[in-house]
């Protein structure tokens, strides 16, 4: 059967699904295109911005609104697609998948009602309650902001505030890191949300775990961690993520191999939970003295980790996704033995005053033995432009942490940084050292 699939998404995670689908047998490229020879399989692309990488691969670009499910479906039908990847959120929440599939096609990603692992913070946190899944900080639920605000004048210890929709990972706020109790209670009151959870602060190291779902089977790739704040030092507000590093096996320096079991096992008890879940579940854990615990689930690929995992994947994605729309489990998934580092650049300013606009120099053969991914840049006639979000991303791969690292740097000292910010920090060994210390500390090693 020939397989014409349809990419959701123009951000740097999706360029990543992008480059992982070219690898495809059945895809490998013919030209610059992502179309096989023998008519096995095509690549489609669509997304709200023209991302200059993804459009190189993909045999044609639609630029459209993700999140309306008609402008969907219609170019779905109209390029025949017989399976689509979803990468992004919003798209997960506006029910596309469920769209899709009443126009019968296949979604590799959940429907808005499975969505709300993520979607629906107070909903995650009821449902681990309610199924008796491991790692689940203790928390309440509120609408009524001002009994939230007794809550936290109340609890004996810190709190974490998180606003229950969306919030492009910008929302939450601990207290005793990010704002005093006192700044916390004016943050609730000054905004306008309707819900919002708050929880025990969880200390420890971040790691995200996701796993590959369908058919109520799983396959996880190794962990990588995330940079949320703005600034070098871990320093600054939060953002989708500045960068993110993993290493040549399943775990991280600072990580256990029980640690891992215990985050793989705290997935499998949530993918048991859920009812016939499909596509990515993305756990983001925090590693604390007494093992991994859930600070959230995604439905998704992680943006940046998406950029770690993909490029390390050896098994045929497109094989993941045709198992998964046939009734079948995910292949067991093959992962090359190395290290990753990927690097952020964002627009200056970027996450609370960004200014887009700036032109992007960077290309794929510039980035030299990196790889270079674009996220939410605008490719214009005259050349490629910063949007208000992140804007490209760097990756080495290498046998260790510290090559791969180099390999990032060296490449983003080629782009030049004009108007744009990196956290050059991550993944260089002081960073990674603070991490393993840090753990030690908290295991009173
Ligand atoms: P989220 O949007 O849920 O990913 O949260 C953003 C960031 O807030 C996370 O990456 C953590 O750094 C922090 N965070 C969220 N929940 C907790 C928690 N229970 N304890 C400590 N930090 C948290
Ligand atoms: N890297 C965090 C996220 O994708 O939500």
């Amino acid at each position: 059967m020939r397989e014409n699939v349809l990419l959701i998404g123009g951000g740097g995670r999706e360029h990543a699904i992008a480059r992982a689908l070219e690898d495809s047998e059945a895809l490998r490229a013919s030209g610059s295109r992502a179309q096989s020879d023998d008519g096995e399989a095509d690549l489609y692309a669509c997304a709200g911005n023209r991302n200059p990488g993804i459009a190189r691969i993909a045999s044609e670009f639609e630029t459209l609104e993700t999140t309306n499910p008609k402008a969907v479906v219609e170019y779905a039908e109209e390029v025949d697609a017989t399976i689509a990847v979803i990468g992004p959120e919003a798209p997960l929440e506006a029910g596309i998948a469920d769209e899709l599939e009443d126009a019968g096609i296949y979604a590799f990603g959940p429907k808005k009602e499975d969505a709300r692992i993520e979607t629906d913070k107070a909903f995650q946190r009821r449902f681990m309650r309610e199924h008796d899944i491991p790692g689940c900080p203790a928390f309440e639920t509120f609408d009524d902001m001002d009994a939230a605000c007794e809550y936290i004048d109340e609890y004996d210890g810190d709190l974490v505030i998180k606003p229950a929709g969306l919030t492009g990972g910008k929302g939450v706020k601990v207290i005793g890191d990010q704002v005093t109790a006192e700044e916390g209670k004016e943050y609730i009151r000054d905004s306008d949300y309707d819900r919002i959870v708050l929880e025990e602060r969880l200390i420890g190291e971040e790691v995200t775990v996701q796993a590959f779902v369908a058919n109520g089977a799983f396959e996880t790739a190794p962990a990588v961690q995330d940079h949320k704040r703005a600034y070098e030092g871990d320093e600054g507000p939060n953002t989708g993520g500045m960068g993110s590093y993993s290493d040549a096996s399943d775990e991280l320096p600072f990580m256990t191999e029980a640690d891992y079991d215990e985050a793989v096992s705290i997935i499998e008890a949530t993918v048991d939970a859920l009812d016939d879940y499909r596509g990515i579940l993305y756990g983001q854990f925090m590693l604390t003295s007494e093992g991994p615990k859930v600070i959230e689930f995604n439905a998704r690929f992680g943006d940046p980790e998406a950029m770690n995992t993909l490029p390390v994947l050896e098994t045929d994605f497109l094989d993941v996704l045709t198992a998964a729309r046939d009734g079948d489990a995910p292949p067991a998934l093959e992962f090359a033995d190395k290290a990753t580092v990927c690097k952020y650049a964002v627009p200056e300013g970027y996450p609370t005053n960004p200014e887009a606009g700036a032109k992007v120099q960077v290309s794929e053969e510039s980035a030299g033995d990196a790889l270079l991914y674009y996220a939410s840049v605008d490719e214009r006639d005259d050349g490629i432009y910063t949007t208000t979000s992140r804007s490209f991303a760097l990756v080495g791969v290498a046998d260790s942490i510290g090559e791969a690292e180099e390999i990032a740097e060296n490449a983003l000292a080629v782009a030049g940084e004009e108007g744009l910010h990196v956290r050059h920090d991550i993944g260089k060994a002081d960073l990674v050292q603070r991490r393993i210390d840090h753990m030690n500390e908290l295991r009173g090693e």
